[in-house]
């Protein structure tokens, strides 16, 4: 495995690696992915082998130009109303956190979409992966470059400590901004009602700002909602640290007496403060680095970039159970309850 940095010989570089049939992880504005040329199904096969990835959990296949979106997905499938609803999200959300599920063009590998009639395609937001992808090319499959089930990685070391020499390159961008996975939005079902498949860096607020309602089946009865599979690849256990994480209203965790060997993850500081009071007035004051907070401003948007990378860290600590705290379902309060949820549920 070779690291490779953001200047534009190291991208020229990767994108050669690409087009030869290699696999090179590299930075989003969300996580890292794990790239591999969308129509080289060798490489592809590889990107499967190398997570330890299920076939039946389909990859999504990223983009740096608005053409490739006619390419990959067959929008004359859709009713005109949600091929507006399309031209919508593409013209004000992309580049950006979100993908979109389409009907596939027969060009678009089987063993991209797991043998199903639709692709997901994304358009992200940084600019050295969308050098990459214009200089390869330009459709890179990429899940996020973890392995099947463990944390997504925000920083090139978290690619390295769990792919290392599986992988041909790592392009190192320093810490990804978003911090949790793209929305996944389906648009190819015959209802018409576009379905969130998995809350992720777009709110659902600002999705339907701009095209009107749209379903949401995974966060029916609050944070957990039923555990349906929707996305093939929206397993219960996913996103898992080693160590052992339990999920906790605001309510119970500022009722949870400290343990020692535990440690604990508070949304913000209005309920960390009275929480680390009450334990200094028992006496039984917790050491500093057992008390994180994911967002010092109570913002999701700051949580999710967090999250990942505090769990990262957390799990390093070998404690006996990390106690987290649930976002409040605003904005992006449900992908980071969504992650935790299923952190939780090894
Ligand atoms: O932010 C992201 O989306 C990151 C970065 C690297 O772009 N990628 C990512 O990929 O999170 P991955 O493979 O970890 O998650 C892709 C999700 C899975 O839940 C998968 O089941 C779903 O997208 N998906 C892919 N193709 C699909 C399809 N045709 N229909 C339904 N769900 C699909
Ligand atoms: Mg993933």
């Amino acid at each position: 495995m070779q690291l490779l940095s953001t200047a534009e010989a190291d991208i020229r570089r990767a994108a050669e690696a690409l087009k030869a049939g290699l696999l090179v992880a590299f930075p989003t504005e969300t996580v890292y992915g794990l790239g591999a040329d969308a129509f080289n199904t060798a490489a592809l096969a590889r990107v499967f082998a190398v997570k330890g990835r299920p076939h039946f959990d389909p990859l999504i296949i990223h983009i740096a130009a608005l053409e490739f979106l006619d390419r990959l997905a067959d929008l004359s499938a859709l009713n005109p109303e949600l091929r507006e609803k399309v031209a919508l999200l593409a013209d004000q959300l992309w580049p950006g956190p979100l993908t979109l599920i389409l009907p596939k063009r027969p060009s678009v590998p089987d063993l991209a979409t797991s043998g199903l009639p639709t692709a997901a395609i994304r358009f992200p937001n940084h600019p050295a992966a969308q050098s990459l992808i214009r200089l390869s090319t330009g459709a890179v499959a990429a899940p996020s470059a973890n392995l099947f089930g463990r944390l997504s990685p925000t920083r090139a070391e978290h690619v390295r400590d769990q792919l290392g020499e599986k992988v041909d390159f790592i392009i190192d961008g320093g810490r990804t901004v978003v911090g949790v996975e793209s929305t996944v939005l389906d648009l190819s079902g015959g209802s018409g009602i576009p379905r969130i498949l998995r809350p992720g860096g777009v709110s659902r607020e600002a999705i339907e700002t701009l095209i009107g309602e749209v379903a949401f089946p995974g966060l029916a009865g609050g944070h957990t909602g039923d555990q349906t599979v929707e996305a093939p690849g929206q397993l219960k256990s996913h996103y898992a640290p080693r160590t052992p994480l339990s999920l906790h209203s605001p309510e119970i965790m500022a009722a949870l007496p400290y343990t020692p060997g535990e440690i604990y993850l508070f949304f913000s500081p209005a309920t960390r403060d009275p929480w680390l009071a009450e334990q200094t007035r028992r006496g039984a004051a917790p050491p500093p680095d057992s008390v994180r907070v994911l967002s010092p401003c109570s913002s999701t948007q700051e949580a999710a970039s967090n999250l990942f990378d505090l769990l990262h860290e957390m799990d390093r600590l070998n404690a006996s159970r990390i106690r987290a705290e649930e976002a409040p379902l605003v904005e992006l309060g449900p992908a980071i309850n969504d992650r935790l949820f299923r952190a939780a549920s090894k």
